[in-house]
């Protein structure tokens, strides 16, 4: 099977409930089984996107990023599967915690942070976000679409209100 075009979109949010509403934004352009690969540097916004996301899937769940359990999933209308990999040691760990399944959900959503730490066993077609931190609240967020996105989601990202 031939790579997926990756279609790239930059931009930035001015406070944390601009990146909450990207992250709505991104849910409901999601199809089930989606995975999300997040990288960048702590506070850089990712938790705060991930809530975003579970605010669209309808859960009322309060989120925060899984830390021993490296695993939440949350269930409204829709089921996101969050994990954060940063204390992940090695990439084969997620293996030997049979996690790997869930990168490729066969209903819901899976959202990663920390996504680098478990790069070879990332499926090719996924939503790849960078963050990164610019002066103050100002947060660079790079969205790179691997084959998983609907066509028109660029228009719809760049307008989030
Ligand atoms: N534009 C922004 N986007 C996201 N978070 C922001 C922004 N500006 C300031 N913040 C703050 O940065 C922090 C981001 O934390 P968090 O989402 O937990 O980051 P991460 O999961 O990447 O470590 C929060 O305290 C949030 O209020
Ligand atoms: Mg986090």
């Amino acid at each position: 099977m031939d790579a997926a075009p990756v279609e790239r979109v930059r931009l930035v949010t001015r406070s944390a409930s601009e990146t909450q509403a990207l992250g709505r934004a991104l849910m409901e352009l999601l199809p089930e089984g989606a995975l999300v690969a997040l990288y960048g540097d702590l506070g850089t916004g990712k938790t705060c996107l991930v809530r975003g996301m579970a605010e669209a899937a309808g859960t009322a769940a309060h989120v925060t990023s899984p830390t021993f359990t490296l695993v939440h999933e949350y269930r409204g209308a829709r089921t996101l599967y969050h994990l954060d990999l940063y204390r992940l040691t090695a990439p084969d760990q997620v293996l030997h915690l049979g996690y790997e399944d869930l990168f490729e959900p066969a209903e819901g959503v899976c959202v990663v942070e920390w996504a680098e730490r478990a790069d070879a066993l990332l499926p090719p077609r996924r939503v790849d976000i960078r963050l990164s931190h610019e002066k103050g609240d100002v947060r660079r967020i790079e969205i790179e679409n691997r084959g998983v996105l609907p066509a028109g989601w660029e228009r719809r990202v760049a307008t989030i209100d």
